[in-house]
């Protein structure tokens, strides 16, 4: 296993190219498997998820290769319908197979995901969605078993406790786009990660409008096609680098960002002191105001403030002047990175689903443990402006989300490098 050994104390300076959304390209991948005909996906990272994405397909007997950034899925028809728990376990989004495994073989046998280090996920909006299209759905043996002699469209509301549910929305829609008759999904996800999805469903065929509004309508074709499609970029990778800038009181320009979809950061980080200048593309991020001011932030569905970037403006705010309260709306469980910060000498307290944190005047590094993906990238930002030096455990999570982020980091001059655990 591998440990990030980062060095703070330096202001990142430079420029940063923003790879392909993760949590975009793991759904258009499974989508591939409504048709039998070959597609190519571009902007595609290269990631731990994505590889095991690849293997679910290749389990389901779909022939894909990654060659760079992009994905080739070949043509043939997917030929399984099993995706087994060896694979799954390792990524919830796995489940994204279910939708289109239904609708296009009538039957699907996927592994059920099972609970998660950031708090309970369940999976309950998914039965529901695909059982309102009159798909037939059991739990046994630890599968989620579905089947169906024909989806037929319906009114699906897919509401639950915290709002709508994005990789939800996901499944039933691409299950719809096959379904007889017309399918209104009420309450639907709006994040850019499920209009992208909408996007390439529309290429290969599909009847999709409202993308990007919480009302989606599907008519159901008989068939899809082979589509390329350029994944959108990573707006959590991009706020990530974003609050790297910040964070170290650095200067740095992000390329091939989408600035519009990361707005609700955007707007936070202006009142927290920092200069944001954007165009279509990029982003340029510098410190306005000597110290960090102390903020609330509230984690919300898109567009407002979104949980993948909760921990990491902890990191930040750890650092303000002040106090900050960060109350989390979707996750209440995401939280285990407090302890880690604490650790480096943050002062935080957890009061149900509300942080407190009192800024601190600095850090200083240590060992600590990386609990899940986000909370990894906290760590490394609360590394980046550390006394010291700290050390990232188990970062075997930050790859399964961030492409190659220790050499983007070096290339702004951090001082952070990959070693094997003893
Ligand atoms: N929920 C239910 N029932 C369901 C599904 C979800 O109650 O059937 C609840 C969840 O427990 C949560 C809320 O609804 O409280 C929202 O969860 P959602 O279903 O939207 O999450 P997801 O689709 O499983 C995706 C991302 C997550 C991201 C969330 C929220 C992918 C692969 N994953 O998960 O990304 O946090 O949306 O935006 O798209 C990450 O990248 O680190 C990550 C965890």
């Amino acid at each position: 296993m591998d440990k990030l050994v980062v060095e703070g104390g330096r202001a990142l300076k430079g420029e940063v190219m923003i790879s392909g959304a993760k949590n975009s390209c793991l759904p258009i991948m499974a989508a591939s498997i409504l048709t039998d005909d070959a597609c190519v996906i571009n902007n595609v990272p290269s990631l731990r998820d994505v590889d095991t994405m690849v293997k679910i397909l290749m389990a389901l007997g779909i022939n894909g290769r990654k060659e760079g950034s992009v994905f080739i899925r070949e043509k043939g028809p997917c030929r399984h319908v099993v995706a087994p728990y060896e694979i799954v376990s390792t990524m919830r989004a796995s489940i994204c197979a279910l939708g289109p495994l239904l609708a296009k073989k009538k039957e699907a046998k996927v592994s059920f995901p099972g609970g998660c280090i950031i708090g309970p996920r369940p999976i309950d909006l998914h039965i529901k969605g695909l059982k309102c299209l009159g798909a037939d759905i059991k739990v046994e043996g630890g599968y989620i078993v579905a089947r169906t002699k024909q989806l037929k469209g319906a009114d699906v509301f897919l509401g639950g406790h915290f709002g709508s549910s994005v990789l939800a929305t996901a499944n039933v829609m691409m299950a719809a786009t096959l379904a007889k008759g017309e399918t209104v999904i009420h309450n639907a996800a709006c994040e850019p990660e499920v209009e992208d999805l909408a996007n390439f469903l529309v290429k290969m065929g599909a009847s999709i409008e409202g993308q990007a509004t919480p009302t989606l309508r599907i008519k159901g074709v008989r068939a899809l096609h082979g589509a390329e499609h350029n994944v959108i970029p990573d707006r959590i990778e991009t706020g990530t680098f974003m609050l790297a800038a910040s964070i170290t009181d650095g200067d740095i320009l992000l390329k091939g960002a989408m600035p519009r979809h990361i707005m609700a950061l955007i707007d936070k980080m202006n009142e927290l002191g920092s200069d944001i200048r954007t165009t279509e593309s990029t982003i340029h991020v510098r410190r306005r105001k000597r110290n960090i001011k102390a903020c609330t932030v509230t984690t919300l569905p898109y567009p407002g403030f979104p949980t993948d970037m909760q921990a990491q403006i902890m990191s930040l705010l750890s650092v303000a002047d002040g106090i900050s309260v960060i109350t989390e709306k979707i996750y209440p469980e995401r939280f285990i990175h407090i302890s880690e910060l604490n650790r480096m000498g943050a002062d935080i307290l957890l009061e149900g689903p509300n942080a407190i944190v009192k800024g601190v005047r600095s850090l200083s590094g240590a060992d600590v443990m990386a609990s899940d993906l986000r909370a990894s990238a906290a760590l490394v930002l609360a590394g980046l402006v550390a006394r010291g030096k700290t050390s990232i455990h188990r970062v075997y999570h930050l790859d399964r989300g961030y492409e190659r982020i220790e050499e983007k980091l070096i290339r702004l001059g951090a001082r952070i490098r990959r070693e094997k655990e003893k």
